[in-house]
């Protein structure tokens, strides 16, 4: 074990000479001041204040001074570190409040620069157009009743009283899935909704069932194989013809406004009776003679059918296990295409299907 170096050792002790401090320490400050950034000052203070710096090996030394030269030496060494300390945080502080502004300038959003132009999207207008239906249903306490597209054929056929050899199977164009022992058809009408409601809900029922049907059409300005139907189904106790007109008055009045001319023309679907379809005055010659002999739009009739409707046939109930003889019905089947095109005067069907967002976005998030 050696001892404190109690002989004066000059080459020892030079760290701690007066000249030798000062010289330390005014690096350190000069590195202190010199740094721009935080990152600079974190080095300058490793540098100049950290365990291996020149001071703090300094302060070291103290030790092996003569007793009579350390306290000398102690308060020189001591003065410079406090006073590298001190620098370095006045200058953190400073560095500190500089670093704050310029993320503060950087980060600025200017808010009268011009926002970039994007193509806002917007829903498909028949798909704003069957909201719409629903709402105005909803708002009489309606409920919005949903099916499969691909359905059994026993509810979009039999349990409408459509049965295998009935004859009003071939008026609708059907499209059959395979295999065929599955018996499944793309819906050909919403109208197995109604067969599909009334086997799992009690009457009253009161739905609307906007969706997608399919048939064998040739694709037109007026037809497609595709095409959209909004049923509606009423079961409660005292139902009538009267309840369904009048609940088609408003719908047609919610749609095109006061004043819109319809008209019931008697009719025959094997699942309600009696029966009607719906028409429309014609949007394009309004049924004003000269105008309507040449109308390609009505070709020639002056009205538009807008839809199928009557009230339940009882045989439905009973295939459906409601009791006829307490309740009756109305059903209604409406093409939401037709009634857009009412809406807008689009006079191509097919501008619909063919996503052209020329022609969607014109109609926007409204119709
Ligand atoms: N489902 C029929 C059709 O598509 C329309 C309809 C619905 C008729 C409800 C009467 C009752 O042609």
């Amino acid at each position: 074990m050696s001892g404190p170096n109690t002989d004066y050792d000059p080459v020892e002790v030079t760290p701690l000479q007066a000249e030798e401090v000062q010289r330390m320490r005014e690096e350190a400050l000069a590195a202190v001041e010199a740094a721009t950034d935080l990152a600079e000052l974190k080095q300058a203070r490793l540098d100049h204040a950290g365990d291996r710096s020149p001071l703090a090996l300094a302060n070291r030394e103290i030790g092996a001074l003569p007793p009579q030269a350390r306290k000398e030496a102690g308060q020189r060494v001591g003065q410079a570190r406090g006073a590298v300390n001190q620098a370095i945080k006045a200058r953190e502080a400073v560095l500190e409040a500089e670093h704050e502004e310029r993320m503060l300038a950087v980060e600025t959003v200017d808010v009268t620069l011009p926002a970039r132009r994007t193509h806002r999207g917007s829903r498909h207008p028949l798909t704003t157009a069957a909201d719409l239906i629903a709402d105005i249903f909803v708002a009489m306490g309606w409920e919005v009743a949903e099916g499969p597209v691909v359905e059994a054929e026993w509810l979009n056929f039999d349990a409408l009283n459509l049965g295998a050899d009935h004859p009003a199977r071939t008026m609708q164009d059907t499209f059959w899935t395979e295999p065929a022992d599955h018996h499944l058809v793309l819906r050909t009408h919403t109208s197995p909704v109604q067969a599909r409601t009334m086997l799992t809900q009690e009457p009253p029922i009161y739905v609307v069932c906007p969706g997608r049907v399919f048939r064998t059409d040739e694709y037109d300005a007026t037809h497609s194989p595709m095409f959209h139907q909004v049923e509606g189904l009423v079961v409660d106790e005292g139902i009538t013809m009267a309840h369904l007109k009048g609940t088609l008055d408003h719908f047609a009045t919610a749609m095109f406004g006061e004043g819109i001319d319809t008209r019931f023309r008697p009719s025959y679907f094997p699942f309600t009776e009696p029966s009607a379809e719906v028409d429309l005055r014609c949007f394009v010659c309004k049924g004003v003679p000269g105008k309507v002999e040449v109308c390609r739009t009505c070709k020639g009739e002056g009205w538009i059918e807008w839809g199928g409707c009557g009230v339940v046939n009882p045989r439905v109930l009973v295939a459906a296990g409601i009791d006829p003889e307490r309740y009756t019905g109305f059903a209604f089947g409406m093409g939401i295409d037709r009634t857009l095109m009412f809406r807008t005067g689009a006079s191509d069907l097919r501008d619909f299907f063919e996503g052209d967002v020329r022609f969607s976005s014109s109609f926007g998030t409204e119709i």
